[in-house]
């Protein structure tokens, strides 16, 4: 669901209500950058904040003004191109990997879309008469939902960016708070082979790769209790996981050795001393943060340094469901903090997404929608894998157990860490 709880208007048409909170949310996350900001783009899959501003509002003009407002006028004719992602069905594309050279529309005007989007929106949902009015009401969640997936993008390409500035400079006002946490021990949680149930079969908003729901068989497995640690990530380093090939996926090691990484995306080194790239800015490596930006091929080298393995999300979503394990509706944080409590599974969301060894494909009677609608996800179930959880800069509200993230094994610029999993 949405996350009302920011409504001080109690009188509010919860829909508008919802769309005007939403819509927000994504002009807070921005406040702390400059102007100069809202250009960078560092590597063709991120996008710069103005274009997420825009493209935001594309969404909604795209999929519901045009379609449903009679007598809508575009704002600009060339912004249907200039903001389309990658919708074939409504037309060309202007290319991804250029989005940083489009310096015009700046961003006043970019935010004057924005409020005529808006304004257009807030019309059209006050027409309770209207005869499309539950399709309108339809794509107007999925339209505040993928609102909720481009406010984590915002920060995490930011991030990416800003990684490259030898000032580190910091999206959040005060420096990394850690609070005092009691080490907590790695265990492992045993759980019972079973038919599980997975996938949405409830009756909210969900991802259409979400379902269908079905029953899957799962043999006997144990999931760790909380993430890896920034402590236990820099053991298998120095015990040279980069350099044993013998730790690695095929393509991994092809990816490693062409990239010449050997720690991850964030560690920086100076003078002997690690310390990590965090939306804080730069902080000396704290060993019991969860082990973050993390890729697949990385997440699983890791797993085989330690003799385990990275979950099926199967796994994960039963073990979620049986534990009874939902998000909590926390304020985005810029970092994860570390596993807290003394016992129990922790960090299944809010901290980092985790890796499953899962390849993202369709479930069992998968259909996309008809028309460009149905190129949301489904398109994009070939050569990448599963994450589940959430991350701590998921808007709240926006993830739950059947949730499928989904990423190329090399992406590190994502807020990915690892959950180690074993057979009894
Ligand atoms: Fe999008």
């Amino acid at each position: 669901m949405i996350d009302l709880t920011n409504n001080t208007c109690p009188a509010e048409d919860p829909v508008q209500a919802a769309y005007r909170h939403t819509r927000q949310a994504t002009l807070v996350l921005c406040e702390p950058l400059e102007i100069e900001d809202y250009g960078l783009q560092a590597m063709p899959e991120v996008s710069p904040p103005g274009w997420h501003l825009a493209h935001t509002s594309w969404f909604f003009e795209t999929f519901i003004l045009k379609p449903f407002a009679g007598g809508y006028r575009p704002f600009h004719s060339a912004y249907e191109y200039l903001f389309n992602s990658y919708y074939h069905g409504v037309g060309e594309q202007y290319p991804r990997a250029r989005r940083g050279l489009l310096s015009r529309p700046g961003v006043r005007e970019i935010l004057d879309y924005r409020e005529y989007i808006d304004a257009a929106m807030t019309g059209l949902l006050a027409d309770v008469d209207h005869a499309e009015r539950a399709t309108i009401l339809q794509r107007c969640e999925l339209g505040l939902h993928h609102e909720q997936q481009h406010q984590e993008l915002l920060c995490t390409d930011i991030k990416f960016c800003f990684s490259f500035n030898p000032l580190y400079p910091a999206l959040g006002r005060t420096p990394l708070a850690v609070p005092a946490s009691a080490r907590r021990p790695l265990a492992f949680m045993d759980f019972g082979g079973m038919d599980a149930r997975i996938g949405y079969d409830a009756s909210g908003f969900h991802f259409d790769n979400e379902g269908p729901a079905h029953r899957f068989h799962l043999p006997a497995f144990r999931l760790a209790d909380r993430l890896l640690t920034n402590a236990e990530y820099r053991a298998f380093m120095e015990d040279g996981g980069y350099s044993n090939p013998g730790l690695w996926l095929a393509d991994g090691w092809v990816w490693k050795e062409a990239s010449e990484v050997a720690h991850p995306r964030y560690w920086v080194q100076r003078d002997g001393e690690w310390f990590e790239y965090t939306l804080h800015g730069l902080s000396p490596l704290d060993p019991d943060l969860p082990v973050s930006h993390v890729n697949y091929y990385e997440a699983d080298a890791c797993a085989r340094w330690f003799g385990k393995r990275l979950p099926a999300e199967q796994e994960w979503e039963a073990a979620c469901r049986q534990l009874g394990c939902v998000p909590e509706h926390a304020p985005v944080m810029l970092h994860p903090r570390a596993a807290g409590g003394d016992g129990g599974i922790v960090q299944m969301f809010g901290s980092l997404w985790q890796w499953t060894h899962s390849a993202y494909s369709p479930y069992p009677g998968y259909r996309p929608a008809k028309g460009a609608i149905g190129e949301y996800n489904g398109k994009f179930m070939c050569n990448q894998m599963v994450l589940r959880g959430s991350s701590c800069v998921t808007a709240p509200g926006h993830t739950r157990s059947s949730y499928r993230n989904f990423f190329y094994p090399r992406d590190q610029w994502q807020f990915t860490g690892i959950r180690l999993a074993d057979d009894p």
